[in-house]
Parts: C-alpha cells; sequence; structure tokens
C-alpha cells in the first residue's frame, strides 16, 4: 500500500513509524514531515490545507491512504473532498470533525446523546448580558472557550467573577477572531483528566491504549498552558471498571450519535475525559490522536496499523486484531527554552543517535546537511517502553540527558505523580 501520512509533528513521527512497521507498506510519504518521519519514509513539502494539489500528488504517485494527524485538514473538509474517489482518507468528514472544531457543536451532541459532560451554555455577541447572568449562576472556578479553534489556546479557566466576567467580554470581542464569534461557559469539573482513544469505521471500534498528558508548562502542573509536556500510558486508575463506564456512558453513545446524524466517521475520535470520582465526564472531542500522546499509544499497540486502517476504510473493522503491549510507556517533551511563548529556533540538536534503548520521536526539528535543528516549540520526545512504570520514567530520563541542544527544557516530573499513587495503593 501507498501511504500519505499528513503533518509534521511527533504524533506523526510516531504514527510514521507504526505505519513503516506493517509488511503491508510499500511506499510511506509524510507531509510536509520532520527530520523523524525522514526516517520512516520521503517527505514532501505539500500544503496539507490545498485539497487539489494533494490530489495531484496522489494520483502522480498512486497513493490509496492518506492519514491525517491534525485536525485542521479534516475541519477544512479534506475527507468530503476525496469522498467516493481514491485515495481512502482516514478521518472524519467535515460534519465530523466539528466535534472539534465547534465546542458549541460538541457539547449540543453530547447532551442531546445523554454523554455526562459539564452544565453549559453557550453566548454571541449580542447575548453578552445573559452570558454575564450565566456566570452570576455558576460557582468559581468559571471556564469559558471560544467556539472554534483557538489553536489550543481558546480555553480560560479564573477564579474571579468579575475577571470572568472581562474575559467573557474580550472573547466575544473577538480576542480569538472568529473563532470566538460564540463563547461556551461552563461548570468546572474536579477531578484527574485522561485521555481516551478510539478508532473506529462508523460501526464499529477498537479501544486504543490511554494516556495522561502533562499540558502545563512546569513541574507540579505549574505555569502555562502548553500543547503537552509528556505523557503516560497505562493509566493506572483505568481500570476494568472505568474502562466500562467509559465505553457504556461515553463511546457507544457517541458512536450511535454519529450514526444517528448520519456523520460519516471513519478515523480516530480522541476524548479528553476528567475522572470525577470514578466517573467519567466527557470534557472535549478530539477528532485526531493526541500529541505527545501518540508518542506513548503506538509503542504500545499490538497491531498491523495499516490494516486496522483498511478496516476503517472498508468498513471491516470488527474483525481485525487490536492488541495492547501490557508494557508501561512514558514520553518527554524537550522544548526550546521560552516555549509556549517566544523562543529561538535553528540550534543544532546533538546526542540522539546516543540514545539506543529508548526512543527519540522528532517534532520541531529539521534537518539540514545531516545535522539536526530546532524548528518548534515542542523540539522532540523521548519514550521508553518498560515492564513497570518507574522503570520507563527511569529510562526516559537517562536517555533524554544524552540530547543537548541550546536553551533545552524538559519537565522532571512526568510519571511521577503517579509513581506515587501507585505506591500508595500497594
Ligand atoms: P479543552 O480545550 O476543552 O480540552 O480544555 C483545555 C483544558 O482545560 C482541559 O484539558 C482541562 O484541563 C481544562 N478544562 C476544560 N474544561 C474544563 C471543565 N469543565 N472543568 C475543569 N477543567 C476544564
Ligand atoms: N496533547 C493534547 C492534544 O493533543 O490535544
Amino acid at each position: 500500500m501507498n501511504v500519505l501520512l499528513l503533518g509534521s509533528g511527533g504524533r506523526e513521527h510516531a504514527l510514521a513509524m507504526k505505519i513503516a512497521q506493517s509488511p503491508r507498506l510499500n511506499s510511506l510519504f509524510i507531509a510536509p514531515g520532520n527530520s523523524g518521519t525522514a526516517r520512516h519514509g520521503q517527505n514532501v513539502p505539500l500544503n496539507i490545507l490545498d485539497f487539489e494539489e494533494i490530489e495531484k500528488f496522489t494520483v502522480n504517485n498512486r497513493i490509496e491512504l492518506i492519514v491525517a494527524g491534525p485536525e485542521e485538514p479534516l475541519v477544512k473538509g479534506i475527507a468530503d473532498f476525496f469522498a467516493g474517489k481514491q485515495p481512502a482518507v482516514i478521518g472524519p468528514s467535515k460534519k465530523g470533525a466539528a466535534l472539534e472544531g465547534s465546542k458549541d457543536f460538541a457539547k449540543n451532541f453530547m447532551v442531546k446523546y445523554n454523554i455526562p459532560t459539564a452544565r453549559y451554555k453557550s453566548f454571541d455577541h449580542a447575548q453578552l448580558s445573559q452570558g454575564y447572568d450565566f456566570l452570576d449562576s455558576l460557582a468559581p472556578p468559571f471556564v469559558l472557550k471560544a467556539d472554534g479553534l483557538a489553536a489550543g489556546k481558546g480555553v480560560i479557566i479564573v477564579n474571579e467573577l468579575s475577571e470572568a466576567k472581562s474575559a467573557l467580554k474580550e472573547m466575544l470581542d473577538g480576542k480569538f477572531g472568529a473563532a470566538s464569534q460564540r463563547v461556551v461557559i461552563e461548570e468546572y469539573l474536579r477531578g484527574v483528566e485522561v485521555s481516551v482513544f478510539v478508532l473506529t469505521d462508523g460501526k464499529s471500534y477498537k479501544i486504543l491504549p490511554e494516556a495522561k498528558d502533562y499540558k502545563r508548562i512546569g513541574d507540579g502542573d505549574s505555569g502555562l498552558n502548553t500543547g503537552g509536556m509528556g505523557a503516560v500510558s497505562p493509566v493506572p486508575f483505568v481500570d476494568e471498571i472505568f474502562t466500562a463506564k467509559v465505553r457504556d456512558k461515553i463511546i457507544e453513545p457517541t458512536i450511535k450519535g454519529l450514526q444517528a446524524e448520519n456523520i460519516d466517521y471513519r478515523g480516530f475520535i480522541f476524548f479528553g475525559l476528567m475522572n470525577c470520582a470514578g466517573e467519567p465526564y466527557l470534557i472535549e472531542y478530539n477528532v485526531r490522536m493526541g500529541d505527545p500522546e501518540t508518542e506513548v499509544v503506538m509503542p504500545r499497540l499490538d497491531a498491523d496499523i495499516l490494516e486496522l486502517f483498511e478496516g476503517v476504510a472498508k468498513g471491516s473493522l470488527n474483525g481485525k486484531q487490536c492488541g495492547v503491549s501490557a508494557k508501561n510507556a512514558v514520553t518527554v517533551v524537550a522544548v526550546s527554552g521560552g516555549y509556549p511563548e517566544n523562543y529561538m529556533k535553528g540550534y543544532e540538536i546533538k546526542g540522539i543517535e546516543s540514545v539506543k534503548n529508548d526512543i527519540v520521536f522528532h517534532a520541531g526539528a529539521v534537518e539540514k546537511n545531516g545535522k539536526i535543528f530546532t524548528a518548534g516549540g515542542r523540539v522532540l520526545t523521548v519514550t521508553s517502553l518498560a515492564d513497570n512504570l518507574s522503570e520507563a520514567v527511569e529510562s526516559a530520563y537517562k536517555s533524554i540527558q544524552n540530547i543537548k541542544f541550546t536553551d533545552i527544557y524538559y519537565r522532571k516530573d512526568i510519571g511521577k505523580d503517579l509513581l506515587k499513587e501507585t505506591s500508595v495503593l500497594k
């Protein structure tokens, strides 16, 4: 099979690695890719939002499958563009992608299909005073979300009512452009977050390994929000009972809801959950895999991913094998100093080749004349797979010390909160 993978992050390096392990693969192309994806296939400089350009490439290179890494091409309708023609696209139609592209659509969907979620209301510019009234009716902290895609920055959580009101006004006045023309205000959920992923052909689904993401820049979950600073899989509290609740209350109603709405959904669904005293609540949907979650999910996936993708494309996923390794995976993200605010690019990265026992996934990294240079905020991630969490944490941290670039920064506590949790449980 000839495959075109879209995207350029650590997630895409992990997907490229998994795709390249498949005996079904003939050629893998990655657009635009990074210095890591280039080790598993050929990077091609395509604009992933220019579907005509992508189509020309797929015809010339006899591509049979497009795998969408990030959400933008899906929200813009790449699956609809190729519907009914070759190649098949792994990722939902535009209507399905609205589960991520519009928080208001997603919340309406959750309520309609009885999926547990935080109580909410949404407001546009003309409804500012109703928005203030709704805030008055809630207890702090206050959660405000831009309806549309805002590069992961559209969620504001504040403790003071006055701050919440000014944030609402600023958002409706265009703080996040068109994304915040409508704002969702919701009840604050207290609990521990976990991400659950499924792959679906619209009828059946496979549950992939779950993961915990570390979103804040600083140790102990302090400082600014980021795209993700590390991840762990499995997550200790996700036992059979919790998984059964997630399946019955969240995954199944979602798949049935998509069918009832006649939404063509063939791809990944990422459920961002909050575990509130043992009960799962859905915070958000994403219509793609997570980053850096993919960097712990793919190494634990015991399956031929192209066989699964073929099942997704042909509607025959039910009969496919999808095993999960019992091993523990931990990934630590190394970022450019200053991220998630301003940072420098173009520093040489050294030491990647000296990491022998773990996997280095490249993210914001490019290769020039045989050398690797930083090219983004999140530069690379180091994933370790071991028999237990403590060994995986130890190994990932040992390996990452071999990697050097100017102003490198990474969190020192990834997975360590869960180590404490498991030792207390024992
Ligand atoms: P979202 O983009 O919807 O995932 O929100 C970003 C982050 O804000 C989530 O990962 C949570 O940490 C937090 N968050 C969002 N909604 C809520 C909520 N209702 N209660 C508590 N925290 C939330
Ligand atoms: N790591 C969070 C995300 O991919 O959305």
